[in-house]
């Protein structure tokens, strides 16, 4: 047996002005349009910016459903309306901000995260992710691998047989 462990590095800022690049502008774009979020049963609205390899950026807010389970998170919103504008076009960077004053930036549920990293898995690109609570506290991860380790691979269907 051996013990193995797994480290992950990312930065939190305190202050989303320490941002270098376009991160803030990408930040500006997604909270601009939360008031677009549909979430009028959990009142929790989240935005999703990505940002692709040709410089457009595609938005997406959560969108709920009185049949719960119908709805999708900002994330999917935004990196599906991503993929089918621009199929071919890598998935340089996604910011998720929320209106909700949580105190911890919020995080892409599990679904989201499987569903980001088969497009990092396929473009051989690592997505750059930057999350945002709504008072401002920021996390930056270098890849999707860093916040879905041990994520099932597409690529193991071909290994069957
Ligand atoms: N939600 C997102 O849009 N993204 C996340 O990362 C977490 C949760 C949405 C789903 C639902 O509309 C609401 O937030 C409450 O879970």
């Amino acid at each position: 047996m051996i013990k193995k462990s797994l480290n992950i590095d990312y930065l939190e800022y305190t202050s989303i002005n320490d941002l270098e690049g376009d991160w803030l502008d990408l930040i500006h774009e997604a909270d601009n349009n939360l008031e677009n979020a549909y979430a009028p049963y959990s009142n929790f609205k989240v935005s999703a910016v990505c940002k692709m390899a040709n410089g457009h950026i595609v938005k997406g807010v959560n969108q709920e459903n009185g049949a719960y389970p119908s709805g999708l998170c900002a994330e999917r919103v935004a990196v599906f309306a991503a993929k089918s504008q621009f199929p071919d076009q890598k998935v340089d960077k996604i910011v998720i901000t929320t209106a909700d004053t949580t105190t911890v930036p919020v995080s892409p549920c599990g679904a989201c995260r499987q569903v980001l990293i088969e497009y990092e898995m396929t473009q051989n690109q690592p997505i750059e992710l930057v999350m945002k609570s709504g008072d401002s506290k920021v996390w930056q991860f270098k890849s999707v691998k860093d916040i879905l380790p041990f994520a099932f691979n597409g690529e193991f269907l071909k290994e069957k047989g």
